[in-house]
């Protein structure tokens, strides 16, 4: 079994269906899968400024373990979904990234397989921003950066090269049918190519 961590952070549940489905492809790729969503760094004053943060965070959090530096380890391969956020990751989801200092120190995330996915609420509101500057902390973990590029025919219909992402508009529309199976495709890929992985690491 190939062991595949999707680490995400969902403020409204869009990243949270995409992570879903990436995990469907995954397992059907061959992957045991973990689903973990990040925790708040905002406080509750923040939470409450917008209908339905605080219970959709308080589902997910009923849902989904927050992940661990154990997950990341237990992972061949960990695929992390973030909402943009001004033209970048969470910090949530970051705070996680940074909380996994201790296994880059000892090179345990080396060559191990990393992809990203994420969402916007404007179509060119920083998807793609937000998807190649995720590539450069994966870079400094010496993963092995997986994108889902044009190799299914899906990916010409929704997604991008770099990742999945979907779209929610200013009434929070969940990711469409497309974006869904352009995110399958790019867990099943995700998980095939940590297979390949684990016989270099040894
Ligand atoms: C603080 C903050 C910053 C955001 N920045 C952007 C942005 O730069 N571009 C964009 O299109 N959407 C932005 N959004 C909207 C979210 O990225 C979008 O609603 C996304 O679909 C949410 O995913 P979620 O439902 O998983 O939380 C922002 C939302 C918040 C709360």
């Amino acid at each position: 079994m190939t062991n595949i961590l999707i680490a995400f952070y969902s403020r409204t549940g869009s990243i949270e269906t995409l992570a879903n489905a990436v995990a469907d492809g995954a397992m059907a790729g061959g992957g045991g899968v973990r689903l973990r969503r990040a925790r708040e760094v905002v406080g509750e004053e923040v939470m409450k400024q917008a209908p339905g943060w605080s219970e959709h965070a308080a589902r997910m959090n009923a849902l989904y373990e927050a992940p661990t530096e154990e997950d990341a380890k237990w992972a061949d391969a960990i695929i992390f979904g973030t909402p943009t956020r001004f033209g970048l990751v969470s910090s949530e989801l970051k705070a996680y990234i940074d909380s996994l200092g201790g296994l880059w120190a000892r090179g345990r995330l080396n060559l191990k397989a990393g992809s990203v996915f994420t969402s916007t609420s404007s179509f060119h509101g920083g998807n793609e921003a937000t998807l190649v500057t995720m590539f450069v902390p994966l870079a400094h973990f010496g993963m092995v950066i997986v994108p889902p590029g044009y190799a299914d025919p899906v990916m010409f219909k929704a997604g991008t090269p770099y990742g999945a992402s979907s779209v929610s508009g200013v009434k929070g529309d969940a990711p469409t049918p497309d974006d869904l199976s352009a995110a399958r495709f790019q867990g099943h890929r995700v998980a095939q190519v940590a297979a390949a992985l684990k016989s270099l690491r040894g």
